[in-house]
């Protein structure tokens, strides 16, 4: 049985006092302090980041990682867009499974706010396709501005409807002391806030966000935690939109949400939390709908039933999501399932889900949907 030993989140937001070291140096002392391990117990480090070496001019971060803590055991980078934290937690994951270790640090951070916001929107849009994409300028919120685009046609809805996510991410972040903006919002800010790419207004945005985040995996019987780790997997679909047979669903997001709970040997109604990745708000609707929590051109409802607050069915995105709580791109993966662990053990304060949580999901997407991370946690107790 693999466990979550501990967590640790950093707040998340403009971090002008902090680079990317101290961000490392924090959660990896962070999440020792609140695990109960001493760094000589970690038999391995993975490090998740996307874009430090554009960002803070520092590349080769799993040693920079095994310096801060004083340590010669492997340390690895991983990199994969937005999903490198659910996917340097695959591989952490996989490697205690292989028998290789048994307590293995991952841990995730990164630094956006020193840059000027289109050279930050630049080295994002390297997760797209650089030759049919990034070359005619297209950035994020363009590419899931036609997302939204296609979905709102071939659904037949109104764009009212993309607000909803940000509405409840916004309230939850208000309960989040971690999360970049403690604002609630309303649908008519919503709906007046700039134009960034047509459908998508600046509140049905992420923002850019410095922030880390990590967690302990183990294998240690004696553990106290009443988190286990029961299933994580990965799947891919084309890098570029274009090569897609459509635009309003993510097939990476299906076909690891099925390979997860079939390896958890459970369904989606089994999920008591989950964490989405809502980089745009549109994108949340759609995660909805691939994880089968809402049929599809159906997952408006959820929000408007409620389901998804904290208080609902299925509670989404407890920490704020990515639109609240803010979206450091290396370390969002893990702050999900931090999260996770968080409301699971009882442990995440104004914004505890008053109820008994069986299963927590973490969805976790790099670029637009071309890599898709689910993890999913249980409840021991
Ligand atoms: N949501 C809410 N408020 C936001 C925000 C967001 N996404 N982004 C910025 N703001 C706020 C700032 O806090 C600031 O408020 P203040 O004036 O009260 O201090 C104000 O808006 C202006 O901030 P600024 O930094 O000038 O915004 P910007 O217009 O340069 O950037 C975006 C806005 C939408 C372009 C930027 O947030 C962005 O690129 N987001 C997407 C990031 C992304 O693509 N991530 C990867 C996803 S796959």
């Amino acid at each position: 049985m693999i466990k979550v030993a501990g967590q640790y989140v950093s707040k998340f937001g403009e971090l002008w006092d902090k680079d990317i070291k101290d961000l490392f140096a924090e959660s990896l002392y962070g999440v020792l302090q609140n695990s109960n391990f001493e760094i000589n117990q970690i038999d391995a480090i993975f490090v998740a980041n996307m874009n430090a070496g554009t960002y803070s001019g520092q590349n080769h971060l799993n040693a920079l990682v095994a310096e801060i803590a004083g340590v010669n055991i492997p340390s690895y980078r991983v990199e994969s867009a937005c999903a490198s934290g659910g996917m340097a937690i695959n591989l952490a994951y996989l490697s205690i499974q292989s028998g290789q270790y048994n307590n293995v640090l991952v841990i995730g951070a990164e630094k956006m706010t020193d840059n000027k916001v289109g050279d930050v929107t630049k080295g994002l849009a390297t997760a797209g396709d650089e030759e049919f994409e990034g070359f005619y300028g297209v950035t994020f919120p363009s590419l899931y501005a036609m997302i939204a685009r296609s979905y709102l046609h071939n659904y037949n809805l109104k764009s009212d409807i993309l607000g909803l996510p940000s509405i409840k991410n916004h309230f939850h972040a208000s309960l989040n002391p971690n999360a970049q903006f403690q604002n609630t919002i309303n649908l008519e800010q919503v709906n007046n806030s700039s134009l960034v790419s047509d459908p998508l207004r600046l509140l049905h945005c992420s923002p850019i966000t410095d922030g880390a985040a990590a967690i302990i995996l183990t294998n240690d019987k004696s553990n106290k935690s009443n988190v286990e780790f029961v299933s994580s997997s990965l799947a891919q679909d084309t890098l570029s939109l274009h090569n897609r047979e459509e635009l309003h669903y993510f097939k990476s997001t299906r076909i690891a949400t099925q390979k997860a709970l079939q390896s958890a040997n459970i369904s989606i109604s089994d999920v008591s939390v989950a964490e989405v990745h809502d980089c745009f708000s549109i994108a949340e609707l759609v995660a909805y709908e691939d994880l089968g929590l809402a049929k599809p051109g159906e997952a408006y409802k959820l929000l408007e039933n409620g389901d998804t607050y904290l208080d609902g069915k299925i509670p989404v995105n407890p920490s704020g999501g990515l639109k609240g709580c803010g979206h450091p791109v290396g370390a969002t993966g893990i702050k999900q399932v931090a999260e996770l662990y968080q409301q699971i053990s009882g442990q995440a304060g104004k914004r505890q889900i008053q109820k008994n949580l069986a299963y927590g999901l973490a969805h976790n997407v790099g670029g637009s949907g071309a890599t898709c991370s689910i993890n999913i946690l249980k409840n021991l107790n």
